[in-house]
């Protein structure tokens, strides 16, 4: 039996339903706390690994790795919205009416240009609607992409490199120093903070972590692992 029919089985459908109401409950009296949290952290969520057919054959390794374009050229919303935005047609013409403007792989982005029909982009990453997520709150906190998305800039095409289930979210939360780097590093795929001389490269990191939790005034342990804080 694979991962995914058994959380089918254990979990039936009636869970997302029930669930603020559980939410609630729990949040009201405690009295079912236990059962939330056994549900909770033996969840596993979409598979690791899960790598959509896209309709372009677009590539991240091309794109952001080769060529080195910034995430945010494309994805413009991450530092402002909760959401990141996925490019227009618009974006990739800004380049394709003169790069490469013959080329089959290219055909549906044109046929979308002069349709005005946005291209059918599948979504890969995708938490259930009960659980609150934000990009900016992480991405102007120091966590940078590659923390929760692997390297994008070598993926021809993108797939899920973490398991986004409640326990990933709050091993982070618990202990962020491991993952915090400055903000104008959060979309670079390589950084690594500079170590003293005879210093590790975990211990360079876990010093800068802590001066970065201090710094950017990130919340304690009590509030990052709170169920209000996800579950709203
Ligand atoms: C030239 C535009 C462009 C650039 C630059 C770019 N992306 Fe993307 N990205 C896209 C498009 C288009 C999609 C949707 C198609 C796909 O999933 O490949 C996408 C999808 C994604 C997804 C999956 C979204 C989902 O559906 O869950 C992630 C994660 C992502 N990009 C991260 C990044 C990161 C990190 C960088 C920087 C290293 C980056 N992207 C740079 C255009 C871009
Ligand atoms: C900043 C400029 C730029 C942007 C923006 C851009 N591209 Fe590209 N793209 C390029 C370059 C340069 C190449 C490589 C051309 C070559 O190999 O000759 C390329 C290659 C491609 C190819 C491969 C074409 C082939 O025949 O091999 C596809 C498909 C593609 N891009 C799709 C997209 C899509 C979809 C978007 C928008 C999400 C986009 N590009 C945005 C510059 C860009
Ligand atoms: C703390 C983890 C985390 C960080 C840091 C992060 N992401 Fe995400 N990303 C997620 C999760 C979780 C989702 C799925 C959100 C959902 O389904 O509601 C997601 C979804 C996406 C999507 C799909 C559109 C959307 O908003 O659902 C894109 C594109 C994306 N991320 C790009 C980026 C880029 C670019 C960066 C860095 C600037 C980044 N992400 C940083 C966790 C993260
Ligand atoms: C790699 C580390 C990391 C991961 C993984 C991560 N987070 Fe966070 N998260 C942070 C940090 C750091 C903050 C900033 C807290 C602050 O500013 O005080 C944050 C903030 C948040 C906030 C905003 C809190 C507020 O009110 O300001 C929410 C909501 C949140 N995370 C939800 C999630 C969810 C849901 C997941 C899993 C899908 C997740 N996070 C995964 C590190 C992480
Ligand atoms: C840092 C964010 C975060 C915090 C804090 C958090 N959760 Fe969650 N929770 C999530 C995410 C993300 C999911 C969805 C995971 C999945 O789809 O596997 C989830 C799923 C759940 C589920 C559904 C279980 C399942 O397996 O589908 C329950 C019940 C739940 N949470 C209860 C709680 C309770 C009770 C608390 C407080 C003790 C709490 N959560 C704290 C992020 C969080």
């Amino acid at each position: 039996m694979n991962a995914s029919k058994r959380k089918r089985f254990l979990f039936p459908r009636w869970v997302n339903f029930a669930l603020p109401v559980l939410i609630v409950a729990v949040l009201g009296g405690g009295l079912y706390a236990p059962t939330l949290v056994t549900f909770g952290f033996s969840s596993s969520t979409i598979d690791v690994g899960y790598a959509p057919i896209q309709p372009v054959a677009y590539s991240h390794a091309l794109h952001a790795g080769e060529l080195g374009i910034d995430c945010r050229y494309c994805h413009s919303s991450v530092e402002n919205a909760g959401f990141a935005a996925i490019p227009t047609t618009q974006v990739c013409m800004g380049c394709h009416t003169s790069v490469r403007n013959v080329s089959e792989k290219l055909k549906p982005v044109q046929e979308s240009w002069e349709t005005g029909k946005p291209i059918e982009w599948v979504k890969v990453h995708d938490l259930p609607d009960y659980a609150f997520f934000n990009h900016s709150a992480h991405v102007n906190s120091g966590v940078g992409c590659v923390s929760c998305h692997g390297r994008v800039d070598t993926m021809e095409v993108v797939y899920q490199a973490e398991r986004l289930s409640m326990s990933w979210c709050i091993d982070c939360h618990r202990n962020p120093e491991k993952h915090l780097r400055p903000r104008d590093q959060v979309t670079n795929m390589q950084y690594k903070p500079e170590a003293k001389e005879g210093e590790s490269e975990l211990a360079a990191q876990l010093r800068v972590g802590k001066e970065i939790k201090e710094k950017y005034k990130i919340h304690d342990e009590a509030y990052m692992t709170s169920c209000s804080t996800c579950h709203r």
